[in-house]
């Protein structure tokens, strides 16, 4: 009996060796190289090959290793398997963190400074004023980062699928709500999960419902956003920045648009990678209850998406 490392791309020795400690009596092997795929009961994936999943005739379960499963899912030859995926406060943190920080960049100028010090300018001025936040999806993630900034003092908005009651939040759910949340937001944050229902959600009709002037961050998954509409948001001034996480395709290509627009801040998906010491533990317990027939940890709901 193995569990499988589906994980192209990745170092993994560390997270072999720390399953391996978990769980001694089971062989931690690392695709492609599987001994006997017959003998895969657990596979932990991130971006898998498709097809690769199937191959395993005898898998029980499958772990994302990451909170987003849109990857896994996009696998038309998917076995139709129990999926958890990755709920860590340390990975919340880290995200919160994140936005944090690109809160500041903004608020600070350091997007306007940073273009005038190539340009050998001195024009000091105040922060912007960024009073409104407005969160898309409000679940894990998103519900932590807005109860963060409402802590911190901005009025905050969030929008999900279902209606949601959080403390210091005005919340908004459903399409027929999108435009009222987001109306008043000098920022809006985009952390959805990647569906049938919210793939290029974001589109024209979207960047006309905000605030004009407002600052834009995707750290959920590029294809939600419609790129073109967004260039032409932030070239006609209705967005006045944004900070790109996330990508349809990564890495980014060389000839990408958004490369050397000036009005966004590229980061290569980083906001929020799956921390292999805090998480091992979840992994290990659902490999468990994968072998006791059990309910996973953080299941996936497949008839959502997410
Ligand atoms: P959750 O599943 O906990 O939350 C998703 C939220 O989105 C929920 O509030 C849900 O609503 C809402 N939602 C889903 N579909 C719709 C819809 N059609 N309309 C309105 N709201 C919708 O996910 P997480 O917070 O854990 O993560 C969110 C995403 O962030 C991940 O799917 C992943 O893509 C991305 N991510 C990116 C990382 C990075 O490094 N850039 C790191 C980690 C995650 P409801 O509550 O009503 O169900
Ligand atoms: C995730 C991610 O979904 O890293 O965890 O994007």
């Amino acid at each position: 009996m193995s569990l499988a490392l589906i994980i192209p791309d990745r170092k993994l020795d560390d997270l072999q060796q720390r399953l391996s400690q978990a769980l001694p009596d089971t062989r931690i092997e690392i695709w492609p190289d599987i001994r006997s795929a017959e003998e895969v009961e657990f596979a932990v994936v991130w971006k898998q090959p498709a097809g690769s999943l199937v191959q395993l005739p005898n898998l029980r379960a499958i772990q994302c290793f990451g909170a987003g499963v849109d990857a896994i899912l996009a696998d038309p030859t998917l076995p139709a398997l129990p999926i958890a995926r990755i709920v860590d406060s340390s990975l919340t943190d880290t995200m919160v963190r994140y936005l944090d920080g690109v809160l500041s960049h903004y608020r600070l100028r350091l997007d306007q400074f940073s273009r005038q010090q190539r340009q050998q300018q001195w024009r000091p001025k105040s922060p912007r004023q960024i009073s409104s936040i407005c969160l898309l999806g409000l679940g894990e993630l998103g519900a932590a980062a807005a109860q963060h900034f409402s802590a911190a003092g901005y009025h905050v908005s969030g929008w999900a699928r279902t209606a949601k009651l959080l403390p210091g939040v005005r919340c908004y759910s459903g399409q027929a709500e999108l435009a009222q949340a987001v109306a008043e937001a000098d920022v809006v944050i985009c952390l959805l999960p990647l569906t049938a229902e919210t793939a290029d959600l974001l589109d024209e009709e979207f960047f006309n419902q905000v605030k004009a002037g407002t600052i834009f961050i995707n750290v959920a998954r590029g294809a939600i956003v419609d790129e073109t509409a967004l260039l032409a948001a932030l070239d006609n001034g209705k967005v006045q920045a944004a900070c790109l996480d996330v990508f349809r395709q990564e890495p980014l290509p060389a000839e990408h648009p958004f490369w050397l627009h000036p009005a966004i801040l590229i980061t290569p998906h980083v906001s929020a990678v799956t921390n292999v010491s805090t998480v091992v533990q979840q992994i290990a317990e659902n490999y468990c209850r994968s072998q006791r027939g059990e309910r996973l940890l953080n299941p996936v709901d497949l008839s959502r998406g997410y």
